[in-house]
Protein backbone atom coordinates (compact mmCIF):
# COMPACT_ATOMS: atom_id res chain seq x y z
CA UNK A 1 0.00 0.00 0.00
CA UNK A 2 1.37 3.62 -1.25
CA UNK A 3 0.40 6.72 0.62
CA UNK A 4 0.69 9.62 -1.18
CA UNK A 5 0.41 12.71 1.40
CA UNK A 6 -1.09 16.25 -0.38
CA UNK A 7 -1.62 19.33 0.98
CA UNK A 8 -5.26 19.92 0.23
CA UNK A 9 -8.53 18.91 -1.66
CA UNK A 10 -6.69 20.55 -4.81
CA UNK A 11 -3.56 18.26 -4.66
CA UNK A 12 -5.48 15.02 -3.93
CA UNK A 13 -7.47 15.72 -6.70
CA UNK A 14 -4.58 16.51 -9.11
CA UNK A 15 -2.25 13.51 -7.73
CA UNK A 16 -5.57 11.20 -8.61
CA UNK A 17 -6.11 12.67 -12.09
CA UNK A 18 -2.41 12.51 -12.78
CA UNK A 19 -3.03 8.53 -11.96
CA UNK A 20 -6.26 8.29 -14.59
CA UNK A 21 -4.63 9.76 -17.19
CA UNK A 22 -1.54 7.70 -17.09
CA UNK A 23 -3.75 4.69 -17.08
CA UNK A 24 -5.80 6.04 -20.37
CA UNK A 25 -2.62 6.97 -22.19
CA UNK A 26 -0.84 3.66 -21.31
CA UNK A 27 -4.44 1.62 -22.15
CA UNK A 28 -6.39 3.45 -23.86
CA UNK A 29 -9.06 0.66 -23.91
CA UNK A 30 -8.86 0.55 -20.18
CA UNK A 31 -11.96 -0.24 -18.02
CA UNK A 32 -11.88 1.94 -15.14
CA UNK A 33 -13.92 1.52 -12.41
CA UNK A 34 -15.66 5.15 -10.92
CA UNK A 35 -17.12 6.01 -7.61
CA UNK A 36 -19.27 9.05 -7.04
CA UNK A 37 -20.08 11.08 -4.00
CA UNK A 38 -17.74 14.18 -2.84
CA UNK A 39 -14.49 13.25 -3.06
CA UNK A 40 -13.74 13.07 -6.85
CA UNK A 41 -15.72 15.75 -8.36
CA UNK A 42 -12.70 17.88 -8.59
CA UNK A 43 -10.84 15.14 -9.97
CA UNK A 44 -13.39 14.83 -13.02
CA UNK A 45 -12.94 18.33 -13.49
CA UNK A 46 -9.63 18.08 -14.24
CA UNK A 47 -10.07 15.17 -16.18
CA UNK A 48 -12.34 16.74 -18.35
CA UNK A 49 -9.64 19.73 -18.76
CA UNK A 50 -7.52 17.24 -20.06
CA UNK A 51 -9.57 16.07 -22.69
CA UNK A 52 -10.63 19.80 -23.61
CA UNK A 53 -6.92 20.50 -24.27
CA UNK A 54 -6.27 17.18 -26.03
CA UNK A 55 -4.30 15.35 -24.05
CA UNK A 56 -6.94 12.68 -22.95
CA UNK A 57 -9.04 10.73 -25.20
CA UNK A 58 -11.79 8.49 -23.65
CA UNK A 59 -12.96 7.00 -26.90
CA UNK A 60 -12.08 3.35 -26.26
CA UNK A 61 -12.75 3.28 -22.47
CA UNK A 62 -15.10 1.66 -20.62
CA UNK A 63 -16.18 2.35 -16.76
CA UNK A 64 -17.99 0.66 -14.13
CA UNK A 65 -19.25 2.81 -11.71
CA UNK A 66 -19.40 0.85 -7.87
CA UNK A 67 -23.36 1.69 -7.02
CA UNK A 68 -26.46 2.62 -7.44
CA UNK A 69 -29.67 3.70 -5.28
CA UNK A 70 -32.39 1.36 -5.70
CA UNK A 71 -35.30 2.74 -7.26
CA UNK A 72 -34.28 5.98 -8.81
CA UNK A 73 -34.56 6.65 -12.39
CA UNK A 74 -31.39 7.32 -14.41
CA UNK A 75 -32.34 11.15 -15.06
CA UNK A 76 -33.34 11.59 -11.27
CA UNK A 77 -30.66 14.53 -10.17
CA UNK A 78 -29.27 12.20 -7.14
CA UNK A 79 -29.10 8.87 -9.52
CA UNK A 80 -25.05 8.24 -9.54
CA UNK A 81 -25.89 7.89 -13.37
CA UNK A 82 -26.69 11.42 -13.46
CA UNK A 83 -23.38 12.44 -11.32
CA UNK A 84 -21.79 10.16 -13.57
CA UNK A 85 -22.97 12.08 -16.60
CA UNK A 86 -23.09 15.24 -15.53
CA UNK A 87 -19.75 15.28 -13.69
CA UNK A 88 -17.84 13.84 -16.63
CA UNK A 89 -19.05 11.66 -19.35
CA UNK A 90 -21.29 13.98 -21.27
CA UNK A 91 -17.81 16.79 -21.36
CA UNK A 92 -16.22 13.82 -23.36
CA UNK A 93 -15.78 11.77 -26.01
CA UNK A 94 -16.79 8.27 -23.94
CA UNK A 95 -19.29 6.45 -25.96
CA UNK A 96 -22.11 6.34 -23.89
CA UNK A 97 -22.77 2.33 -24.74
CA UNK A 98 -19.11 2.14 -22.52
CA UNK A 99 -20.55 3.19 -19.37
CA UNK A 100 -22.25 1.00 -16.79
CA UNK A 101 -23.81 1.73 -13.74
CA UNK A 102 -26.32 -0.85 -11.90
CA UNK A 103 -29.78 -0.32 -12.96
CA UNK A 104 -31.70 0.83 -10.57
CA UNK A 105 -34.92 0.63 -11.54
CA UNK A 106 -34.78 -2.92 -11.65
CA UNK A 107 -36.69 -4.42 -8.59
CA UNK A 108 -34.78 -8.42 -9.32
CA UNK A 109 -32.21 -7.69 -7.12
CA UNK A 110 -30.41 -11.07 -8.83
CA UNK A 111 -30.82 -10.18 -11.99
CA UNK A 112 -29.02 -6.50 -11.79
CA UNK A 113 -26.41 -8.29 -9.81
CA UNK A 114 -25.57 -11.20 -11.84
CA UNK A 115 -25.85 -9.22 -15.03
CA UNK A 116 -23.61 -6.55 -13.89
CA UNK A 117 -20.77 -9.29 -13.16
CA UNK A 118 -21.06 -10.45 -15.99
CA UNK A 119 -20.45 -6.79 -18.00
CA UNK A 120 -17.16 -6.76 -15.76
CA UNK A 121 -16.43 -9.67 -16.40
CA UNK A 122 -17.10 -9.32 -19.81
CA UNK A 123 -15.10 -6.51 -20.79
CA UNK A 124 -12.14 -8.19 -18.76
CA UNK A 125 -11.94 -7.20 -15.25
CA UNK A 126 -11.66 -3.82 -14.02
CA UNK A 127 -7.98 -2.01 -15.05
CA UNK A 128 -8.11 0.90 -12.34
CA UNK A 129 -10.58 1.46 -9.60
CA UNK A 130 -11.51 4.94 -8.11
CA UNK A 131 -12.67 4.40 -4.14
CA UNK A 132 -13.61 7.04 -1.69
CA UNK A 133 -14.08 6.07 1.74
CA UNK A 134 -17.48 6.51 3.75
CA UNK A 135 -16.91 7.74 7.59
CA UNK A 136 -18.09 4.30 8.85
CA UNK A 137 -15.49 2.63 6.33
CA UNK A 138 -17.43 1.84 3.75
CA UNK A 139 -15.74 1.25 -0.01
CA UNK A 140 -18.64 0.94 -2.93
CA UNK A 141 -22.04 0.62 -1.02
CA UNK A 142 -20.30 -2.29 1.35
CA UNK A 143 -21.49 -1.30 4.83
CA UNK A 144 -19.76 -2.68 8.02
CA UNK A 145 -21.30 -6.10 9.14
CA UNK A 146 -20.22 -9.94 9.82
CA UNK A 147 -18.94 -10.78 6.62
CA UNK A 148 -16.91 -9.17 3.19
CA UNK A 149 -19.72 -9.33 0.55
CA UNK A 150 -18.15 -11.35 -2.53
CA UNK A 151 -19.96 -10.06 -5.98
CA UNK A 152 -22.57 -7.22 -6.70
CA UNK A 153 -25.80 -7.87 -4.36
CA UNK A 154 -28.46 -5.26 -3.17
CA UNK A 155 -27.56 -3.49 0.53
CA UNK A 156 -29.90 -1.96 3.19
CA UNK A 157 -28.13 1.02 3.57
CA UNK A 158 -26.57 2.03 6.99
CA UNK A 159 -28.74 4.55 8.85
CA UNK A 160 -24.99 6.39 9.31
CA UNK A 161 -25.36 6.05 5.04
CA UNK A 162 -28.57 8.25 4.57
CA UNK A 163 -27.71 10.57 7.47
CA UNK A 164 -24.64 11.23 5.16
CA UNK A 165 -25.55 11.10 2.25
CA UNK A 166 -28.74 13.35 3.18
CA UNK A 167 -26.89 16.80 2.20
CA UNK A 168 -28.21 15.67 -1.68
CA UNK A 169 -31.30 15.22 -0.40
CA UNK A 170 -34.30 17.50 0.54
CA UNK A 171 -34.66 15.11 3.64
CA UNK A 172 -33.10 11.99 4.83
CA UNK A 173 -37.01 10.44 4.30
CA UNK A 174 -35.76 11.24 0.68
CA UNK A 175 -32.63 9.10 0.48
CA UNK A 176 -33.36 5.44 -0.91
CA UNK A 177 -33.16 3.32 1.61
CA UNK A 178 -31.11 0.40 -0.42
CA UNK A 179 -28.52 0.27 -3.28
CA UNK A 180 -27.39 -1.96 -5.58
CA UNK A 181 -23.16 -2.17 -4.78
CA UNK A 182 -20.35 -4.56 -6.55
CA UNK A 183 -18.57 -6.78 -3.67
CA UNK A 184 -15.65 -6.72 -1.78
CA UNK A 185 -14.63 -9.17 -4.18
CA UNK A 186 -15.23 -7.17 -7.04
CA UNK A 187 -12.89 -4.24 -5.88
CA UNK A 188 -10.40 -6.28 -5.05
CA UNK A 189 -10.04 -7.63 -8.78
CA UNK A 190 -9.28 -4.74 -9.99
CA UNK A 191 -5.65 -5.26 -10.97
CA UNK A 192 -5.26 -1.19 -9.74
CA UNK A 193 -7.01 0.94 -6.62
CA UNK A 194 -6.45 4.65 -5.83
CA UNK A 195 -7.98 5.50 -2.97
CA UNK A 196 -9.27 9.14 -2.54
CA UNK A 197 -9.94 10.62 0.84
CA UNK A 198 -10.56 14.26 2.16
CA UNK A 199 -10.46 15.99 4.93
CA UNK A 200 -10.46 15.68 8.25
CA UNK A 201 -13.96 14.11 9.16
CA UNK A 202 -12.44 11.12 7.80
CA UNK A 203 -8.85 10.93 10.11
CA UNK A 204 -10.65 8.69 12.47
CA UNK A 205 -11.98 6.12 10.32
CA UNK A 206 -8.31 6.31 7.95
CA UNK A 207 -6.33 5.05 10.88
CA UNK A 208 -8.95 2.60 12.03
CA UNK A 209 -9.18 0.83 7.71
CA UNK A 210 -4.79 1.41 7.58
CA UNK A 211 -3.74 0.42 11.29
CA UNK A 212 -6.77 -1.41 12.87
CA UNK A 213 -7.56 -5.06 12.25
CA UNK A 214 -8.74 -6.19 8.70
CA UNK A 215 -12.40 -6.95 9.56
CA UNK A 216 -15.84 -6.44 7.47
CA UNK A 217 -16.80 -4.23 10.43
CA UNK A 218 -14.29 -1.99 8.75
CA UNK A 219 -14.79 -2.68 5.12
CA UNK A 220 -12.01 -0.18 3.59
CA UNK A 221 -9.53 -2.48 5.91
CA UNK A 222 -9.42 -5.51 3.33
CA UNK A 223 -7.94 -3.18 0.95
CA UNK A 224 -4.33 -4.01 2.75
CA UNK A 225 -4.62 -7.12 1.66
CA UNK A 226 -4.19 -6.02 -2.60
CA UNK A 227 -1.68 -5.68 -3.68
CA UNK A 228 -1.79 -2.61 -6.09
CA UNK A 229 -3.33 -0.01 -3.81
CA UNK A 230 -2.29 3.90 -3.52
CA UNK A 231 -4.23 5.62 -1.23
CA UNK A 232 -4.58 9.57 -2.23
CA UNK A 233 -5.14 11.49 1.04
CA UNK A 234 -4.91 15.23 2.23
CA UNK A 235 -2.99 16.24 5.06
CA UNK A 236 -6.05 16.45 6.81
CA UNK A 237 -7.58 12.77 6.25
CA UNK A 238 -3.99 11.55 7.09
CA UNK A 239 -3.03 13.25 9.94
CA UNK A 240 -3.97 10.45 12.71
CA UNK A 241 -1.44 7.88 10.62
CA UNK A 242 1.76 7.48 11.62
CA UNK A 243 4.36 8.90 10.25
C1 LIG B 1 -19.72 6.40 -4.14
C2 LIG B 1 -19.34 5.38 -3.18
C3 LIG B 1 -19.10 5.72 -1.73
C4 LIG B 1 -18.32 7.00 -1.51
C5 LIG B 1 -18.13 7.27 -0.02
C6 LIG B 1 -17.43 8.59 0.23
O1 LIG B 1 -19.94 5.83 -5.42
O2 LIG B 1 -19.24 4.26 -3.54
O3 LIG B 1 -18.43 4.63 -1.13
O4 LIG B 1 -17.07 6.90 -2.14
O5 LIG B 1 -19.38 7.31 0.60
O6 LIG B 1 -18.27 9.63 -0.16
P1 LIG B 1 -17.78 11.14 -0.19
O7 LIG B 1 -16.74 11.23 -1.27
O8 LIG B 1 -19.01 11.93 -0.55
O9 LIG B 1 -17.23 11.43 1.16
Amino acid sequence: MRFIKTDDYEGMSKAAAAIVTEQIKTKPSSVLGLATGGTPVRMYELLIKAYEKGELDFSQISTVNLDEYKGITRDNEQSYFYYMNERLWKHTNIDPKRTHVPDGMVADAEAVCLAYEQTISDLGGIDLQILGIGHNGHIGFNEPGDVFEDRSFCVELSQATINANQRFFATADDVPKEAYTVGIGTIMSAAKIVVMISGEDKAAIVKEAFTGPVTPKVPASILRFHRDVTVIGDAAALGLLPE
